[in-house]
């Protein structure tokens, strides 16, 4: 059967990096969290002292340091467990989560010559096929041909509801409010930014996830991914 490209794009926190990992998990597909990326890119810039007390990005420094950020994944220690992200050979998969990094990496994404570098390295990734990625431009920019396109969303409670439980969960002491504001805020910029900014490709299906169970995800999906390796 052919190895078909699956480009998973949606809100922050609408549960896309999940759904993507699973189905990857499940069909035997190489799994790219795009998001991870920017977000190595964000804690390299802030760790260089390019970040200002405002969250104000220095975009010329940032621009001439590119060719000196190599960002790679490493598979799990254990089967099923996530892989790790690493930058520069460090392996950074805790502190890129965390919302120091969340509260600059829209910005840093909004760069177009950073979104040009990283386009081209996940072009690379999914040059073979047997693929699932997830971000915010998949569809639209990085894989316009992906046999499959999936859009998520879910509301900005739900979705903050969801990253506040992880964080806290892993151990973060964060507020709620703190959390919906970071979400609420990420999709403004994301969504009004020039360079590929959020939006679903005409051709995507859309899934609202706010009150679907894990398990009815799930058949969504595998039926989706059903449908869209057939048809080839
Ligand atoms: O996990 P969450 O959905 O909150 O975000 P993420 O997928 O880790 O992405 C973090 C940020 O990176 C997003 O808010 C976007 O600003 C940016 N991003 C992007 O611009 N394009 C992508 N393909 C993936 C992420």
């Amino acid at each position: 059967m052919k190895r078909i490209t699956v480009a998973i794009d949606g809100y922050s926190s609408s549960g896309k990096s999940t759904m993507a990992r699973q189905l990857a998990g499940s069909v035997g597909y190489r799994y790219i969290d795009s998001g991870a990326m920017y977000r190595a890119v964000a804690l390299y810039a802030l760790d260089h002292g390019m970040i200002g007390p405002e969250g104000t990005v220095d975009e010329e420094k940032l621009v001439a340091a590119l060719p000196d950020i190599h960002i790679d994944f490493a598979p799990g220690a254990t089967a099923g467990e996530h892989q790790h992200t690493l930058l520069n050979g460090q392996d950074v998969e805790t502190e890129i989560r965390r919302l120091r990094v969340s509260n600059v990496v829209s910005p840093v994404a909004a760069i177009g010559a950073v979104r040009r570098a990283l386009v081209l390295q996940q072009q690379a990734m999914g040059r073979e096929g047997g693929i699932v990625m997830d971000g915010r431009d998949i569809g639209t920019t990085v894989f316009p041909n992906a046999e499959l396109k999936i859009f998520v969303n879910a509301s900005a409670e739900t979705r903050a509801q969801r990253r506040f439980k992880e964080m806290t969960d892993g151990g973060s002491q964060v507020s709620y409010a703190d959390v919906l504001a970071n979400v609420v805020h990420r999709d403004h910029i994301d969504e009004t930014r020039e360079e590929s900014p959020l939006r679903r490709a005409d051709d995507a299906l859309e899934l609202d996830n706010s009150t679907m169970t894990p398990e009815e995800q799930d058949a969504w999906l595998m039926a989706a991914f059903k449908a869209a390796t057939q048809e080839d």
